[in-house]
């Protein structure tokens, strides 16, 4: 394809938000608009936007005062798999599915659309590839604070949420030691222990838990004790959302019935507080950060990447290589197939020279 024949591109941005969204949008529209001319339309609230007609032109204007910005001028949403779209609900509740394909490429032809860039995480690609098997072109930008999509070394967002959960860690400090407490601090990230990883060992948290090393609850709280007996009468628990003791389960905090991935983790430190006061006679706090961890204006770090992945993303469409994703290998921004990545999860590796490294400072996974 030759860079002349695309006239009009879309953007959507899809999944939960997170920093750099906006820098992403912006690298993506003004490049298009300044170097080659081309019109831009924004699709509202994700793949919701292409299935309920909300794609409107945008301005230089609107994405001009957006690089610093958290969340997306786009708007966003997690429950929109044109492949299977909650239509209504049963009489039990339940959600009604249905394939709303033809009404999303018929609103994609209205508007001349002759590329989508979907910046997105798993669920998002996902929907992308379903409807390019439709004769939709697509270019995909990987997002995600929990940094686990497959295919690329880092995804923008991560690093404004270590900073964030980094920086909550270090307050917690204050109580813990004026209190004596062994203080929990609950860190998001789904199954990928990354977010708490990095955020743990900036932070110097005592014990370390993710999704990828099952604890023990007994080795856990042997931690905190050995701790008091050093003289050091309180401990920090970076936990991750997903961790779960070793033969047993991950707590839910609830089901979202029509996400396309609807389990939603949360309340793990609760759960082991109560367990290391019983167990252990230790007074323990807990802290979710939820949502703060996804807030508020991107890291430099973050806006350097989606700034190059955006530029990336309309250097493939141009170039005619559609439903690819950008990605960062080995420093090097390139990009994969969509289907490489659709559905896989990378998660930490249990040999990570991070977890190495921290073991050797004296923190504890709960495993040993
Ligand atoms: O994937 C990003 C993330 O923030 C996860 O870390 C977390 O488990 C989930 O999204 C929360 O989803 P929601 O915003 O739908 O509650």
């Amino acid at each position: 394809m030759s860079r002349t024949s695309l006239r009009r591109i879309g953007i959507l941005t899809g999944g939960g938000d997170c920093p750099g969204l906006n820098a992403v949008i912006r690298a993506v529209a003004k490049t298009a608009m300044f170097q080659y001319k081309l019109e831009v339309f924004g699709i509202e609230d994700g793949f919701l936007g292409l299935i309920e007609n909300r794609i409107h032109p945008l301005s230089v204007d609107d994405v001009s005062n957006i690089l610093t910005r958290g969340g997306t001028i786009l708007g966003t949403s997690n429950r929109a798999n044109p492949a299977r779209f909650a239509v209504g609900k049963d009489a039990d509740g339940n959600p009604i599915f249905e394939d709303v394909t033809p009404r999303v490429l018929q609103h994609a032809r209205e508007h001349g659309l002759d590329a989508i860039i979907c910046i997105g995480g798993d669920g998002t690609m996902t929907g992308a590839a379903g409807l390019a098997a439709h004769g939709l072109r697509f270019v995909g930008v990987p997002k995600t604070i929990d940094n686990d999509l497959m295919g690329t070394d880092i995804t923008f967002g991560f690093q404004t949420a270590v900073s964030i959960a980094t920086e909550a860690l270090d307050r917690i400090h204050t109580t813990a030691s004026s209190h004596h407490r062994v203080m929990l601090v609950e860190i998001m990230g789904r199954n990928a222990g990354w977010l708490t990883l990095h955020s743990g060992l900036a932070s110097g948290a005592d014990v370390i838990l993710i999704p990828e090393i099952p604890y023990d609850l007994a080795k856990v709280g042997a931690a905190c004790v050995a701790r008091s007996k050093r003289g050091k009468a309180f401990t920090i628990i970076a936990v991750s959302e997903g961790a779960r003791p070793v033969g047993g389960k991950q707590v839910i905090q609830k089901i979202v019935k029509d996400s396309p991935d609807p389990v939603r983790l949360g309340g793990i430190s609760q759960v082991l507080a109560e367990q290391i006061e019983q167990e252990f006679g230790l007074e323990c706090r807990a802290t979710i950060l939820g949502h703060v961890q996804r807030g508020g204006t991107p890291v430099a770090f973050d806006r350097v990447l989606a700034t190059l992945f955006g530029h990336k993303a309309l250097e493939l469409a141009l170039a005619g290589e559609f439903n690819q994703l950008v990605v960062m290998q080995s420093g090097r921004i390139t990009s994969v197939p969509f289907e490489t990545v659709a559905g896989k999860q990378r998660l930490v590796p249990v040999d990570h020279p991070l977890i190495e490294a921290a073991r050797g400072v004296g923190t504890s996974f709960g495993d040993e």
